[in-house]
């Protein structure tokens, strides 16, 4: 059997993990809003007409943060149209996905959602067809307390308390020609600026995301960021990156390496921030927010066969196979690995839209993805640490060799438990992999827990709910303060140990 040993300290750490990287995002799309978290005549509606089943998902993936409302969508998008006595509340064209936007839902509707599914609402104002006015209004409508005309007009609205909202997205992918007032760098720069101002002047509380690329294969990638940082790098906190990965060649050894360019990309990113942070003689960093990240091409050709002007239609809803399981695992593992620098990161999307949590007239199920993203959500917490890999190598068509192994080590100080994720990429060989256990001395195997199946495109359906789910089957032991386990062939596996 091939052989792969990793290798990590508990004085060696990249950083404490920052909770709001297992967070995701909820677009006004598709059936994302409505007949996802929304859907008042469904059997599982609550009082608020919120899908009951889908907020126990979501609260059983502890999800710390929700980017909301878009996406593309925000670019378009009057927040003043979503608030207020519903009967009022127009119907509107959204351009950015082509539908009729009926604004049943808007964000107070969708601040109460939030609290009920025990998350953070990560708001985004409108850059695209707006500017630094209304995102001042929106703030003042969300934040203050009372005394002011748009405060009061909230109370009025049945919202007495400030909804206290702390981080805030100053507008999307305004790099990407497809975005609804698409600007060059220096023009988003400057806008991004002079609203981030503004913004703190009313709550300096907030944190401020500035857009960075759509994509590490933008064209503008790399210039975009040190641009957009050279005018707001004084009143922003972090740069944001987006990044899908597909495998329309049906090529899954590329496909499951795609996790070396968002490493790539990622260290990319921070480099740029910090020269910008050396040219501006600057003492303070700028760290990542990685908000929109996920496997998403399974759905393409269907959606341009959809019908423009309807409500909610079945749009993005791609359904997840074994092998993006494997991948979203390894991409949760690189952000673990850059735990330094990405402080927020958020799995798009969360219900129906490329989304781990799919929902039908009878029910809701888990996509083959929810998996790895629920159990490093839940066990991957504490200080991520510096985690060497050696391990064989398989050949790719788009990345030549790289590394048949993605693993992480996490140090959970607070329950004394160390945890390792690991995807073994090689689609034929297992992998005996080995870990000298140094300061960890006398902990024991908890648990060790994989996916894995011989079908890459095994799926999760409706009917066929548990095609894909993880079992505690993994086989781990300690044997002379080493962690010895073996990792099948394409496989994700999170082995637990315990000092107790
Ligand atoms: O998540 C789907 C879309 O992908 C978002 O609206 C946009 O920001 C990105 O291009």
């Amino acid at each position: 059997m091939k052989k792969a040993k990793i290798t990590f300290d508990r004085d060696f750490q990249v950083s404490r993990i920052d909770r709001r990287i297992y967070g995701s995002f909820i677009e006004h799309l598709g059936r994302a809003v409505y007949g996802g978290i929304y859907e008042p005549d469904s059997p599982f509606a609550d009082e608020q007409g919120f899908r009951r089943d889908t907020l126990e998902l979501v609260r059983e993936l502890r999800v710390p943060v929700v980017r909301y409302p878009g996406g593309n969508f925000v670019s378009g998008y009057k927040w003043e149209d979503g608030v207020g006595p519903r009967e009022d509340r127009p119907r509107r064209i959204d351009l950015a996905w082509t539908v009729v936007e009926t604004n049943e839902v808007g964000l107070n509707e969708f601040c109460d959602w939030a609290k009920k599914a025990g998350t953070e609402v990560m708001m985004a104002v409108n850059l695209g067809t707006r500017g630094p006015a209304e995102a001042m209004e929106l703030l003042e409508y969300c934040n203050l307390d009372q005394g002011t005309a748009l405060s009061e007009l909230r109370k009025k609205h049945g919202y007495p308390a400030p909804h206290g909202i702390k981080l805030w997205c100053l507008g999307n992918e305004m790099d990407g020609p497809w975005q609804i007032g698409h600007k060059t760098a220096q023009e988003y720069g400057r806008v991004a600026n002079e609203t981030a101002k503004v913004m703190r002047d009313i709550d300096p509380d907030i944190e401020l995301v500035a857009c960075g690329s759509s994509g590490s294969d933008m064209p503008t990638f790399g210039e975009w960021e040190a641009t957009v940082l050279d005018n707001c790098y004084d009143n922003v906190d972090y740069i944001s990156m987006h990044r899908y990965y597909g495998d329309s060649e049906r090529d899954p050894k590329s496909f499951l390496a795609n996790s070396v360019d968002m490493d790539r990309f990622i260290t990319d990113v921070a480099n740029v921030c910090d020269y910008v942070k050396a040219k501006k003689h600057s003492d303070k960093t700028i760290n990542i927010s990685f908000d929109e990240w996920n496997v998403w091409y399974h759905s393409s050709e269907q959606d341009k066969k959809l019908k423009p002007w309807t409500r909610a239609p079945h749009q993005l809803e791609d359904v997840y196979d074994f092998q993006d399981a494997l991948l979203v695992g390894s991409m949760l593992i690189t952000l673990l690995r850059h735990a330094d620098r990405v402080k927020i990161a958020c799995l798009a999307q969360l219900v129906n839209v490329i989304a781990p949590i799919m929902t039908s007239d009878t029910g809701c199920w888990r996509q083959t993805i929810y998996y790895p993203y629920w159990l490093t959500g839940k066990y991957g917490r504490g200080i991520a640490l510096r985690t060497l890999i050696e391990a064989p190598t398989v050949e790719t068509k788009k990345y030549g060799q790289v590394s048949a192994l993605d693993a992480v080590a996490v140090y959970n100080d607070e329950a004394e438990e160390l945890v390792i994720f690991a995807v073994n990429k090689d689609l034929e060989e297992d992998l005996a992999l080995s870990a000298d256990l140094r300061q960890f001395a006398g902990f024991h195997v908890l648990e060790h827990v994989t996916i894995q199946d011989e079908d890459l495109y095994a799926v999760n359906t409706e009917k066929n709910p548990d095609r894909i789910v993880p079992e505690s089957s993994g086989a781990s032991a300690v044997e002379n303060g080493t962690l010895k386990t073996v990792l099948k062939h394409k496989s994700w596996n999170m082995i637990r140990l315990a000092a107790k």
